[in-house]
């Protein structure tokens, strides 16, 4: 098969069962391979079907043909991502048979971002598997970079040192200390390299985990002062776009005082969360991390094993001026 001769089109009704069996065909390979991702997507596909049956109708997507066989596809949405334009297309958004892989993806790729470009879309952001290495090298190649990493672990233990420490779940009458901690997270979050424009929670989120059984916040305190949490919670909606299903442990936030890090508080905070996921059964945990988050990065990557990344380019702002 040669460039010219694989054909990239509108993605149509007609074409969602055999998308559906590519995507499946490789997910069943990924599981094959030893990542850690959730089996039960094999045989709900409900979500995914979903998700393809969206993008049809709102016209976001294309399939790579040769002859008469798809062998790939790719599908996207666009919104304004940190005040940019963006183009982006989750893991269940593209696949190709590995043979084609290499074509298909620079078929697209260039057939797509023409698109994008025309329409002011200078940011484009897509997950892949992190053991596909020739998509994660013809990316590269692209000019994308590492922007976010999901990582999952077992609920199996972890092994922690003893310390001067006390770990306790939060409730109403600590709001004004995750405030706080919540501030100095989203003032760290600000710093270099990182850059990162984030919000801290407000009160309605605090009463929602609260009220919730399915979620909680544990805190750490050192001589009587709270001086870092974390947050977990069981899956309500399982979401196929970050691979969660409803038995995964979501950890959605954790910040430690400056002072108060590298003496394995996280990693005592990190058991709890392990802890609270054996008592509900639950087979795994997920984070998500932004890869330029240097603390987050070696403290999550002791722990879980990647398995998307999310990378971005920006394609020159000049582009659209000419
Ligand atoms: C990520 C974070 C929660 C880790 O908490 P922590 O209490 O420092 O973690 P621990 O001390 O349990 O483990 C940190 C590891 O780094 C090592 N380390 C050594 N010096 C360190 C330092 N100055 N800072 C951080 N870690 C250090 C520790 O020894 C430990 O390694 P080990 O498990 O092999 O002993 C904390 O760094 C933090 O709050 N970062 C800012 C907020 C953030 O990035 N949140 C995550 C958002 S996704």
């Amino acid at each position: 098969m040669t460039f010219n001769s694989l054909k990239i089109e509108p993605i149509k009704i007609i074409h969602l069962s055999q998308v559906i069996d590519i995507w499946l065909y490789q997910y069943k390979e990924s599981i094959a391979s030893g990542l850690l991702i959730p089996p039960s997507w094999l045989t709900n596909v409900s979500s995914l079907r979903d998700f393809i049956r969206t993008h049809i109708n709102e016209k976001k997507g294309v399939i790579a043909r040769s002859g008469d066989a798809i062998v790939g596809f790719f599908l996207f949405d666009s919104f304004m991502f940190h005040d940019e334009k963006t183009a982006f297309s989750p893991i269940i958004g593209h696949t190709s048979f590995p043979f084609y892989k290499e074509l298909v993806y620079k078929k697209i790729y260039q057939y797509l971002s023409a698109k994008w470009i025309e329409e002011g879309i200078l940011n484009h952001l897509i997950t892949f598997f992190s053991h596909d290495h020739l998509l994660k090298d013809l990316l590269y190649e692209f000019g994308f970079g590492l922007y976010g990493v999901d990582a999952f672990r077992s609920t199996d233990s972890i092994s922690l040192s003893d310390g001067n420490l006390t770990i306790l779940e939060a409730d109403m009458n600590h709001i004004n200390d995750l405030i706080r901690l919540e501030k100095e997270a989203c003032h760290f979050f600000k710093q270099a390299p990182l850059f990162l424009v984030s919000s801290p929670n407000n009160l309605d989120y605090y009463k929602n985990i609260f009220e919730n059984n399915t979620k909680t916040i544990f805190l750490a305190k050192v001589n009587n002062e709270v001086v870092g949490f974390i947050t977990i919670g069981k899956n309500d909606e399982e979401d196929i776009t970050l691979l969660a299903d409803q038995n995964t442990g979501m950890i959605t936030g954790t910040f430690i005082q400056p002072e108060h890090r590298g003496f394995g508080i996280g990693n005592c905070l990190l058991q709890r969360c392990v802890e609270w996921s054996q008592k509900r059964d639950l087979d795994r945990i997920h984070v998500d991390f932004e890869s330029a988050n240097l603390l987050a990065n070696r403290f999550w990557l002791k722990h879980f094993t990647p398995v998307l990344y999310s990378v971005k380019r920006k394609v020159n702002q000049d582009i659209i001026q000419i």
